[in-house]
């Protein structure tokens, strides 16, 4: 690309394409990466750990075949609520931190930027094309597509909840009452989150067009060109970023002597995500 940006995506040369391609930039910090992948193993182990537990009729979801599995396998009923509540501990101390010192940065800076108009129409339009009923362009998204920051959303609001019910349940920090609640709004907040992570999960490790958004969850890095394709206003973000630090170059910066090398600086992500 020269140094005339688009504002908006403009067809490819070949050329460009092909360069694109082989040009990886930076999405995701490596702690990002580690806080994500510990996040999801998490989940797994706690929502089929807390299926088999749930002992409500009302609220059941698991067969008697799979309670009596994972009773078997820890040994029984007892055993199995010590491993959910010692998993759910650790899982709140370690993203404790990340949530006070993430919120700023991450959920504010770029999260709750979904008011935008083009997101709002990317939801419209994806939905429609999911439903088969619009072959419309998608309108260009930022370093998350307005779907992801949904979700995300949905996490960011419903995660509190899941910890402050879990513990006052674990615990049984209130009256009856109090702990009867924090049951049902446990249930109803995992849920919400299960609900959207099908939708996540599906998107991120089968959907192929989104197959380097999910090697970007284990290498930090994706493709120029698929930046440019889904991310356009990310891209054009970084562009004008590295433009106006190449103008700001002086000669001298730029001549023998100085240790930099010639070239790209390393592209740094706008914000990074949550696992
Ligand atoms: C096996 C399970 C999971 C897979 C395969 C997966 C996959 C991914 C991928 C590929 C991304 C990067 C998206 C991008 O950079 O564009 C991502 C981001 C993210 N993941 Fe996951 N994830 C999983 C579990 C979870 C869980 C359990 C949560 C939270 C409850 C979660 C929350 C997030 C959030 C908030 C982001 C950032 C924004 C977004 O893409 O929605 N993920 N995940």
């Amino acid at each position: 690309m020269s140094s005339v940006i688009p504002v908006a995506p403009v067809p490819l040369t070949k050329e460009q394409a092909e360069a694109m391609l082989h040009h990886q930039i930076k999405k995701h910090h490596v702690a990002i990466i580690l806080v994500h992948w510990f996040n999801a193993m998490t989940w797994i182990l706690e929502v089929s750990t807390g299926a088999a537990l749930i002992s409500s009729r009302y609220f059941r979801v698991a067969p008697d075949w799979y309670i009596a599995m994972f009773n078997g396998l820890l040994g029984g009923r007892a055993n199995l609520l010590q491993f959910h509540i010692a998993l759910g501990v650790t899982w709140i101390l370690v993203f404790l931190p990340y949530g006070l010192f993430g919120f700023r940065t991450y959920l504010r800076g770029e999260m709750l930027k979904v008011t935008d108009r083009d997101d709002m129409r990317w939801l419209i339009i994806r939905t429609l094309q999911i439903l088969g009923k619009s072959d419309e362009p998608l309108p260009p998204q930022g370093i998350y597509n307005a779907g992801q920051k949904a979700f995300s959303m949905v996490v960011w609001m419903m995660t509190p909840v899941v910890m402050v019910t879990g513990v006052t349940m674990a615990f049984r920090l209130g009256s009856p009452w109090v702990v009867g609640w924090a049951v049902v709004l446990h249930f109803l907040a995992v849920g919400m989150i299960v609900a959207g992570l099908v939708v996540h999960v599906y998107m991120g490790a089968i959907f192929p067009e989104e197959k380097p958004a999910f090697f970007s969850m284990i290498t930090g890095t994706v493709n120029e060109l698929f930046a440019y394709n889904h991310h356009f206003k990310w891209w054009r973000e970084m562009k004008v970023a590295h433009l106006a630090w190449e103008q700001k170059r002086t000669p001298k910066d730029k001549g023998v002597g100085s240790d930099e090398p010639e070239g790209e600086p390393a592209e740094k992500p706008a914000t990074d995500s949550p696992g």
